[in-house]
This record gives structure tokens, C-alpha cells and sequence, in this order.
């Protein structure tokens, strides 16, 4: 494929392990897997490309960027100009779920067709470890839009996120929650019990060992009644690296119908209590129909964004609180 860059013309080499791809003359862009020695260079290029879009963005942390390859290394890949990084993207992998971000060409690379190429040999690594459907959030920004409507990303919604204040308090272990790392087995089984009978096309417990390996996150299973009711995973470390340090982000959770939004927030700040007590601010992420969810927990909003998938509409309109990547 040729791509018209202003007056320059792109060829495009595409480096899977499987197939090299040809495109074109001239300004050469290769694709290649990406490896842990780019992640130095990865951060470096998202705080350029995202820096003009948040203002308050910094430098993201290696530890979160190594969390973010290990995820999915199928999907994750740099685009390079010579030996200058010109994009990145990485991929999440959660059972037939898969997720794309971050994703960012260089500002003086950008409208050279990198971004499209770096999302395509995304979803194709996802596509070729299992994952059927393939979604991703985004700034709602009209630039970001047109890049994702050109992609034909055929369904979306307007996410919003929160951000709540965690009251200090009792760090009291209660037998209401089963923990991840110190209640290894009894998590596991509820876990998978109830991740079948909430019939979510999800396999979250490969992520839940990848955030204690790499130290960054905490998950539950709330019981009520003798019952199991919701699934949580917290994310208690800094993503960036001026993030708030007491900061947890609510990552993903999903619960019970009958279970009341206000019993999900209040296992979420017993979880923080209890294994993050210094932690001052819970930030989560829900989609717009869902806004009373922020109401009812008190969370002020923060920003607004667009989510986007392949397909099944029923998958972006879940009204729980839901997660980010
Ligand atoms: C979004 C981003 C990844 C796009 O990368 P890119 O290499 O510039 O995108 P492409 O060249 O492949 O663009 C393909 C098409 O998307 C649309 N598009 C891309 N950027 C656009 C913009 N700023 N405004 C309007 N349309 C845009 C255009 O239709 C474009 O085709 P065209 O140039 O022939 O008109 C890049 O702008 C970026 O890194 N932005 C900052 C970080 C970010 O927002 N990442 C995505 C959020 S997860």
C-alpha cells in the first residue's frame, strides 16, 4: 500500500515474526514487535503525543509500561524512521476481550498513516491470540474521533471519569471480601464461579497474577450474604509519574444485578483500607448512561472520552461500572 504524505511518499514494512509486508519507496516506516528495551523511548513519545491533549500529562512509568507489553506482547508494536520511534501501541489481552492503548504516533509524524498501521497490527496479534472483539477508549476529541470513525470502528459510547475522595479508616480485614494474593484459592474458585454466572465474555485472572508480579493492583471477590456478588480489581499504583502517589484507580468491576451501587463503592474503600490505607483518591471510569453511578458514589466528574469496538453492542452499553485500561 502507498501512502500520499504531504509531498513525501511512505512505504511502510510491516515485520511480523510470521510475514514481512511491503508497501512502498522512499521514507521507510517499519513495524516490529516491540521489546522492553523501547520502553525508555515509548514513554518519552506518549508524553509528546499526549502532552497538547492533557495538559496535565507526564512521563509514564516504565513499571506501568511493562505491565501494559506483558499484558499482550501480540499487541504491542513500535513503528520506527530509521532508528527514530515514531509510534507505539500496546494491546491488553482478557480472554475473547481484547484492548488497545495506549496508542500514539510522534506530533511530526502524525497524518503519515503510522497510527492506522500501528492499530491494525494491534488488533490482528489480538485477533491471533484468541481475542474476537476489540475495544478501546479514547479522548472524545474531534481529531481522535476522526481518526477512529476513518478506522470504521463501528460502535461507541461517551465514558466519563470520576474521581472520589477515600476517607481514612478502619484497615479491619472483614470476611466480606476475598483477597487475591493472601487468599490465593478461595479468590481464584469464587472468582471463575462468578465470572461464569455473570456471563461476561472475560478471563480476568491472568491479570490479576500480572498485577501482583509486577506490584500494581489488588482484586477482590465481595460476598453478601454467603454469596458472591461482585469481582474487582484495583490498580494502587502510579501510572504517571507526577500521579497523586495515594491514588487507586477501580480498573474493572462488575457485580450482581441486585447488588446496590453503594455497597460496590463501600467494598471498594474497605478493599483500599484494608491493603492500600494510605490511598486519598479512587478514580473509576463508566460509561455516560451509567452517570448516576458516579452520583451515587460521590465522584466528582473529570473527564469525558469515547469508547470504541468491534462490535456487539451489548458489550458497550453494560451499565455496571466497568473498567479502563
Ligand atoms: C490519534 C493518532 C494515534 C493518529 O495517528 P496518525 O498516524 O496521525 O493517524 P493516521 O495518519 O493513520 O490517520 C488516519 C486518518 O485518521 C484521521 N485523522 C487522524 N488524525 C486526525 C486529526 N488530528 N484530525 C482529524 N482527522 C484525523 C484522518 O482521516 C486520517 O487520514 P488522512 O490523514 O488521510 O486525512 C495520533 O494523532 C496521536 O498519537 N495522537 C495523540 C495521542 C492519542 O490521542 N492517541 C489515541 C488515543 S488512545
Amino acid at each position: 500500500m502507498r501512502l500520499h504524505a504531504g509531498a513525501e511518499m511512505i512505504n511502510l514494512f510491516c515485520v511480523r515474526p510470521s510475514f514481512i509486508h511491503r508497501v512502498s519507496r522512499s521514507v521507510v516506516i517499519t513495524l516490529r514487535p516491540m521489546t522492553a528495551a523501547d520502553l525508555g523511548a515509548v514513554a518519552g513519545l506518549l508524553l509528546r503525543a499526549f502532552l497538547p491533549l492533557q495538559p496535565r500529562f507526564s512521563l509514564p512509568r516504565s513499571a506501568f509500561l511493562q505491565l501494559c507489553m506483558d499484558d499482550a506482547p501480540a499487541g504491542a508494536w513500535v513503528a520506527e524512521q530509521g532508528r527514530e520511534l515514531a509510534g507505539a501501541v500496546f494491546g491488553h489481552n482478557w480472554g475473547r476481550i481484547g484492548w488497545i492503548g495506549p496508542l500514539a504516533v510522534s506530533p511530526r509524524h502524525q497524518r503519515h498513516g503510522i497510527g492506522s498501521r500501528l492499530y491494525r497490527v494491534a488488533v490482528q496479534g489480538l485477533n491471533e491470540s484468541g481475542c474476537a472483539i476489540i475495544g478501546l477508549d479514547a479522548e472524545d476529541h474531534v481529531g481522535i474521533t476522526g481518526f477512529y470513525q476513518r478506522l470504521a470502528l463501528p460502535f461507541s459510547v461517551g465514558t466519563l471519569d470520576g474521581c472520589k475522595a477515600v476517607r481514612p479508616g478502619s484497615s479491619d480485614v472483614d470476611d466480606l471480601l476475598i483477597f487475591s494474593r493472601s487468599q490465593e484459592a478461595l479468590f481464584s474458585d469464587e472468582w471463575s464461579a462468578l465470572q461464569r454466572s455473570l456471563a461476561r465474555p472475560f478471563d480476568l485472572l491472568p491479570y490479576v497474577q500480572r498485577l501482583h508480579q509486577h506490584g500494581l493492583g489488588e482484586s477482590a471477590v465481595v460476598m453478601q450474604e454467603g454469596c458472591a456478588k461482585a469481582l474487582m480489581i484495583l490498580q494502587t499504583g502510579p501510572k504517571l509519574v507526577n500521579d497523586r502517589a495515594a491514588a487507586a484507580r477501580l480498573q474493572m468491576c462488575w457485580h450482581a444485578p441486585d447488588m446496590e451501587k453503594r455497597a460496590v463503592f463501600a467494598a471498594a474503600e474497605r478493599l483500599l483500607r484494608a491493603r492500600y490505607p494510605a490511598c486519598r483518591y479512587l478514580y473509576v471510569r463508566t460509561i455516560e448512561d451509567a452517570s448516576e453511578w458516579l452520583v451515587e458514589g460521590q465522584c466528582q466528574v473529570i473527564r469525558r472520552g469515547r469508547r470504541w469496538a468491534t462490535r456487539t453492542p451489548e458489550f458497550l452499553n453494560d451499565r455496571y461500572v466497568w473498567f479502563w485500561e
